[in-house]
């Protein structure tokens, strides 16, 4: 079963079909456009970037625009994640061995502690950190300078950040879901690193069924590629990558099993909603926030789902999917 969740392998996939540098990054366009502005401002100017944050839902290019950022302002990176840095120490530590310019990429940003957020923010503002060097009466604070340093934070949702924190960003940018098109360039690229030979057809429908996401695109065409290779002669047409993603439970619009547990569970168990997200996670047995951000927010894009005051309703177009009558009411 093929499911949104990143698994080990995908980060390996990932790392090795990975845009290095601006111009070989496909989609995305209002960002790469104003990121080359600000990129090339600052390289002129001989300064680090200003922070910048990126968010939306997973697997649509936050970390491989960090991993950019940094090889075109030609600086070092260091990447961790929010649930990694336990104490101000540790944080204190990663800031103080950075190098003058160098990249920073914070993922899940919104979970940082308290604490440790609060170190970030002097360290952002004015490359400074204050520690705290022993304890009761004797501790006293000392001030450190950091080198000039660029923050990039990424995470799944922006409403999670506290507002001081998103107020140091100076660029905060929400990624999109990539069109059809967009990723069929995509997984030609990809096609071409990987050294696996593809049809324009079966490009299009591998990238018709990859719900606007790059990360799950590359992950199909490795899945079909297999398929290919194994029952058929080695090429992806369009015949075979039809049938290896009906294998896989991924349906014509890019649906897996749990988008169709979500929209069946609301339509057979809650006439189709209103219904909160709390309940359907709980029907399914998903956690919420895993709903909310990785599923939902593809479900709600493309019409599946309806958000209203009062829950989430199921759409006509819920309906039509699983070939069900629309409810005279909607
Ligand atoms: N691989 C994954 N995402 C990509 C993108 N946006 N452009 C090019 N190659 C990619």
């Amino acid at each position: 079963m093929i499911t949104t969740e990143f698994t080990e392998e995908d980060r390996q996939i990932e790392g090795n079909l990975r845009p290095l540098l601006l111009k070989d990054y496909i989609g995305q366009e209002k960002i790469k456009t104003n990121l080359n502005v600000y990129i090339e401002a600052a390289r002129q100017r001989g300064e680090s970037l200003d922070h910048v944050l990126f968010f939306g839902p997973p697997g649509l290019g936050k970390t491989t625009l960090a991993g950019i950022i940094a090889n075109e302002m030609g600086v070092g990176i260091k990447t961790t994640a929010g649930p990694a840095i336990e104490k101000p120490g540790d944080m204190a530590a990663i800031l103080s061995n950075l190098k003058e310019g160098d990249v920073l990429f914070i993922d899940e940003i919104h979970r940082l502690n308290r604490q440790v957020e609060e170190l970030l923010y002097p360290a952002m503002e004015d490359f400074v950190i204050d520690i705290v060097i022993g304890r009761g009466p004797t501790a006293r604070s000392v001030r450190l300078d950091l080198p000039k340093f660029t923050l990039v934070g990424a995470t799944t949702r922006a409403g999670m950040l506290t507002a001081p924190l998103r107020d140091r960003f100076g660029v905060v940018s929400r990624l999109e879901f990539y069109t059809v098109d967009e990723l069929k360039q995509i997984i030609m690229r990809s096609a071409k690193v990987l050294n696996v030979e593809i049809e324009e057809m079966g490009a299009t429908e591998l990238a018709r069924r990859s719900r606007g996401t790059p990360r799950l695109a590359n992950r199909f065409l490795k899945r079909v590629r297999d398929f290919a290779q194994v029952r058929y002669d080695g090429i992806i047409t369009e015949a075979v990558a039809r049938d290896a993603l009906d294998l896989l439970d991924v349906d014509k619009e890019g649906l897996d099993r749990i988008d169709r547990a979500i929209l069946q569970t609301m339509i057979e168990k809650f006439a189709g909603g209103p219904v909160g997200l709390e309940t359907i996670a709980t029907t399914i047995g998903e956690d919420p926030g895993t709903l909310e951000d990785v599923y939902e927010p593809y479900l709600v894009q493309n019409g599946f789902i309806l958000r209203t005051l009062r829950g989430r309703v199921a759409a006509p177009k819920a309906y039509e999917h699983f070939g069900l009558p629309v409810p005279e009411i909607q």
